[in-house]
């Protein structure tokens, strides 16, 4: 069991239910393949010079696919009906608001984040392509503080994005902020990881098919819970893109978390804790609990019910 739960912790933070490539599988390439290679010149989809920090992200950390199916399950096993509305807070590129408004027609989604650039990607990748942002989608370049129309069934913030409020004050607002935006029957999600090993100073990589995702967790300050995170990209080419992303961050605990979301008024509050495979992975797939071990590293849902 606890060797079990040593492998779950690995790629905790890559993205949920994402398939990394087993580093077990890889073969150190012999000297004679090496000078073959270096011969010919070898192609690689991705290096440090070409690659897109956007594309990296979303290929290793979301997964919107199951984030949909997910909010889906929950949102309809506790209203019967299919929540259409969803409000996307940190939104990024909007990864997400797109995969929620594919999945059904007569769904709709609002992105907010105070990055220009990165919403102009999000807007060139995954909006124009379908017509959008117009009727459907709508991406606005605020502070999530400052917004709380349109009213949605579900208001999210992934990643562990609402991290950045590193002042009680300053996130109890937000919650409060959210849970204004929501309409009757609607909830707000919160993704958390923890487990003593989220408090540790490491760096983790996890291989995909063409580059290497690396978190990079700084030293928490004992007094404040304060940290930096970065995310690092590498490459098999040997080139490196060092802190794609930065985050300046106070880590929250499960019992604080709960605590301000009862004081922003929510009504309810479930937890949903992701299983692992049989290589001791996080597998994806989240159950509602009511008790849970403290996993050298975990992640987990917070449902809070207006
Ligand atoms: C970790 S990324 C999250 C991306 C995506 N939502 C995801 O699930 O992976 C954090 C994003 O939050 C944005 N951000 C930080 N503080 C914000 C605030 N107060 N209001 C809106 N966006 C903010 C940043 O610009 C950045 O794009």
């Amino acid at each position: 069991m606890a060797a079990a739960r040593q492998q779950k912790a690995k790629s905790k933070t890559a993205g949920r239910g994402k398939k990394p490539v087993a580093k077990a599988g890889r073969k150190k390439a012999s000297k004679a393949s090496k000078k073959r290679s270096a011969k010919r010149k070898k192609i690689y989809k991705y290096t440090a010079r070409t690659a897109d920090k956007h594309e990296l992200y979303e290929e290793s950390v979301q997964n919107p696919e199951s984030d949909v199916k997910f909010l889906t399950r929950v949102f309809k096993k506790e209203n019967g009906r299919l929540p259409l509305g969803l409000r996307e807070d940190f939104c990024g590129t909007g990864f997400l608001c797109a995969e929620w408004v594919k999945s059904n027609p007569e769904r709709f989604a609002v992105g907010i984040d105070l990055d220009r650039p990165t919403l102009d990607w999000g807007i060139d990748r995954h909006m124009k392509p379908m017509g959008e942002p117009g009727d459907r989608v709508d991406l606005l370049c605020k502070n999530v503080l400052d917004v709380n129309r349109p009213k949605v069934d579900c208001a999210v913030a992934f990643n562990f994005s609402y991290c950045t409020f590193q002042d009680r004050q300053d996130l109890l607002r937000y919650m409060k902020t959210a849970r204004s935006s929501l309409r009757k029957g609607g909830m707000f999600v919160l993704d958390i990881h923890g487990g003593p090993e989220s408090l540790e100073e490491i760096e983790e990589d996890t291989d995909y098919d063409d580059f290497t995702y690396v978190w990079d967790q700084g030293p928490i300050d004992a007094l404040t819970n304060h940290t930096h995170r970065a995310i690092h990209f590498s490459f098999p080419d040997g080139s490196r893109m060092r802190n794609a992303f930065r985050y300046d961050w106070r880590v929250w605990t499960m019992p604080e978390l709960q605590d301000l979301l009862r004081e922003a008024g929510f009504r309810r509050i479930d937890i949903y804790w992701e299983g692992f495979d049989e290589d001791g992975e996080g597998n994806g797939i989240f159950r509602k609990i009511k008790r849970a071990e403290n996993d050298d590293s975990w992640i987990a849902y917070v449902v809070a019910w207006l």
